[in-house]
């Protein structure tokens, strides 16, 4: 028997560490989805594919061989071979990702290895439509959000923490036009699935989150 959180929600609303700490807490797999959707925007920019043309990304597809493994760093993303978890958290990556992420035969793509990783393991699996589409039937749904100055907030502390310059204005900005384009898009948009339970994480501390998570996912069994 295997079970399913989904998590969705916005950018920066903490998904990933609040799934990353689920996951291990409950002995399971972290899916990050996004991960995969981001190493074929990174395909993209190396092969000089131009993001607005659907038809050109659409024939490289068969050339895109995305793997996901696990080791002690948690999931790495083999793209066409060749580890490429360090060059998708990228500015430039993250810039084009939303684009790239709209098109239909990308997203069966990744919904496919998705859910071919949740058909074998439990999943704490994390993304935009993984409650409405990738995994219709999990065990437990949530939509987790914050506000967007919440979110920015959080962004540019980590920015800040790495030594990065940030622009608190610039990050707000960036957040709120990604999430128009997830929201907006035709195919998959982020949505709330009927069956979520809407987590706001404004001010929640992440072990509050994770224990709340927790108790949704017992509860989901009486
Ligand atoms: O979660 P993230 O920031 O790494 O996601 C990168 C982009 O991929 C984001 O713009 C939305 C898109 N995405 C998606 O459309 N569906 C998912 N299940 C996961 C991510």
């Amino acid at each position: 028997m295997t079970y399913q959180i989904a998590i969705d929600g916005p950018a920066g609303a903490g998904k990933s560490t609040i799934a990353k700490k689920l996951a291990r807490t409950l002995g399971w797999i972290y899916v990050d989805t996004g991960a995969m959707y981001r190493a074929v925007a990174l395909f993209c920019i190396r092969g000089g594919i131009d993001i607005r043309d659907e038809e050109a990304i659409v024939n490289a597809l068969p050339g895109i061989d995305i793997d996901i493994i696990y080791n002690d760093e948690g999931q790495q993303v083999i793209l066409n071979g060749e580890n490429v978890n360090g060059f998708i958290r990228t500015e430039e990556v993250s810039a084009i990702t939303s684009a790239v992420s709209a098109y239909g035969p990308v997203r069966a793509k990744v919904d496919e290895i998705s859910r071919s990783i949740a058909a074998r393991n439990s999943v704490v699996m994390d993304g935009r439509d993984i409650g409405t589409t990738v995994l219709p039937d999990a065990t437990t749904k949530i939509f987790l959000t914050a506000s967007v100055e919440e979110r920015a907030n959080r962004r540019y502390k980590e920015y800040i923490e790495k030594g990065i310059e940030a622009d608190l204005e610039e990050i707000k900005a960036d957040i709120e036009k990604r999430d128009e384009n997830d929201r907006n898009r035709e195919i998959s948009p982020l949505r709330q699935a009927d069956d979520a339970v809407l987590v706001d994480s404004s001010f929640m501390s992440i072990d509050e989150v994770v224990e709340e998570i927790l108790e949704i996912h017992r509860g989901s069994f009486l």
